[in-house]
């Protein structure tokens, strides 16, 4: 079976370094925070090229304090994309705010920013969009419209480590860029964890302060805060992998040019083009198929795993039914989600497992020509 996604592979490939790491760090005994966390912290945010980079246990927990120290409150208004992890609409609901949804560009399936500027109204405070998949929102035209309005722009880029527009990293074009090193993420933790970058000295003086139990100083707590720390763990964990984060971007990003070279010429996909100036960091490699289920029924027979993300959009799961919103209000988002089917993509799949798995797709493509003749 050519898996979806499988993470011993990585975990041989460094299995000595990390056992002597974790060895060190329990014989220090430096399980919250300490200094494996302070060192990966000073090294990620070097890596992106923000000033500050603050641990934290989860993207979700990034997204929410990003948006506390942005100043949102109950009552205001967050623009975001239906299509998503359900994590970057819980954080707009944790903080009492409403999230306004808008449709997605499906060239970059990220927010549409002419349809953001049309959903600005005077209770909007923050523009959230999402990097999905590793390729770029129009980080360009939506700065523009953030800027414009004095409205901070929130990054989501749980799913976009290395990734880049114009040489620049995402999460690192707004206020605020949110990252997830949940275990299948590009970079993958032994946990929960997650960290928030920034260049705005206030928002991570505030962020550092809420992940902590909001301590000013040690047991004095200067508002309602939070136990968001990351664990030592997973702070070297993070460590010992961040320098290999090139290496394995460059290896996802030949095995996506393989599946784009086998698939271009079939009538059956529509595939996500890079932009000009983006590079995405294929953390996820999206085909979209009118006929999905045959498609999956197929490569499984033929021994492929695949996966959706994500088969609902937002906007329609019963959780935000509340805003009332329904089939057809965001019509390029639950296009993206009827139609997108998911194929093998780590740096450790082989040149074997990729023929594989081009041969599967280009097999059930084959038949579904000759049903449609
Ligand atoms: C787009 C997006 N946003 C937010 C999150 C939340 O991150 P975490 O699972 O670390 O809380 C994820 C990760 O699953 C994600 O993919």
């Amino acid at each position: 079976m050519v898996p979806w996604l499988d993470l011993t592979r990585q975990y041989q490939q460094l299995r000595g370094e990390l056992t002597r790491t974790l060895d060190d760090l329990m014989s220090r005994s430096s399980f919250i925070l300490g200094p494996y966390v302070d060192t990966f912290e000073a090294d990620f945010a070097r890596f992106v090229g923000s000033k500050h980079c603050i641990g934290l246990n989860s993207g979700t927990s990034a997204l929410h304090l990003a948006l506390l120290a942005c100043g949102v409150e109950r009552g205001d208004e967050v623009i975001t994309t239906p299509a998503t992890w359900i994590s970057t609409c819980w954080a707009i609901s944790y903080v009492g705010a409403k999230p306004v949804f808008v449709d997605i560009d499906p060239q970059t399936c990220g927010l549409d920013a002419d349809r953001v500027e049309h959903a600005i109204t005077s209770r909007t405070r923050a523009i959230l969009p999402v990097h999905l998949y590793g390729q770029a929102a129009d980080i360009a035209g939506l700065c523009s419209v953030a800027v414009r309005h004095d409205l901070p722009l929130i990054e989501d880029a749980c799913q976009a480590h290395a990734a880049t527009f114009a040489g620049k990293h995402l999460g690192t074009f707004g206020a605020a860029g949110c990252f997830s090193f949940y275990p299948g993420k590009n970079l993958g933790a032994f946990g929960e964890a997650g960290a928030l970058v920034t260049d705005d000295d206030a928002i991570a003086r505030r962020v550092r302060q809420l992940r902590d139990h909001a301590q000013a100083a040690r047991h004095h707590h200067v508002e309602i805060g939070y136990n968001m720390r990351m664990e030592g763990v997973q702070g070297a964990v993070l460590g010992v992998k961040l320098p290999h984060l090139g290496a394995w971007t460059e290896r996802r990003r030949a095995i996506g040019a393989r599946y784009d070279a086998a698939f271009g010429d079939l009538s059956q996909f529509r595939l996500m083009r890079e932009p000009r100036g983006v590079r995405f960091n294929r953390h996820i490699y999206p085909l979209c198929c009118d006929n999905r289920e045959s498609l999956r029924d197929e490569l499984t027979r033929r021994d492929v795993q695949t996966a959706v993300h994500y088969p609902t959009p937002v906007h329609l799961q019963p959780a935000y039914q509340y805003l009332g919103h329904r089939p057809g209000d965001f019509p390029h988002a639950e296009k993206l989600c009827a139609t997108q089917v998911t194929l093998p993509m780590f740096p450790e799949l082989s040149d074997a497992e990729v023929t594989q798995t081009i041969d599967a797709v280009r097999a059930w493509a084959k038949l579904h020509d000759r049903a449609a003749a």
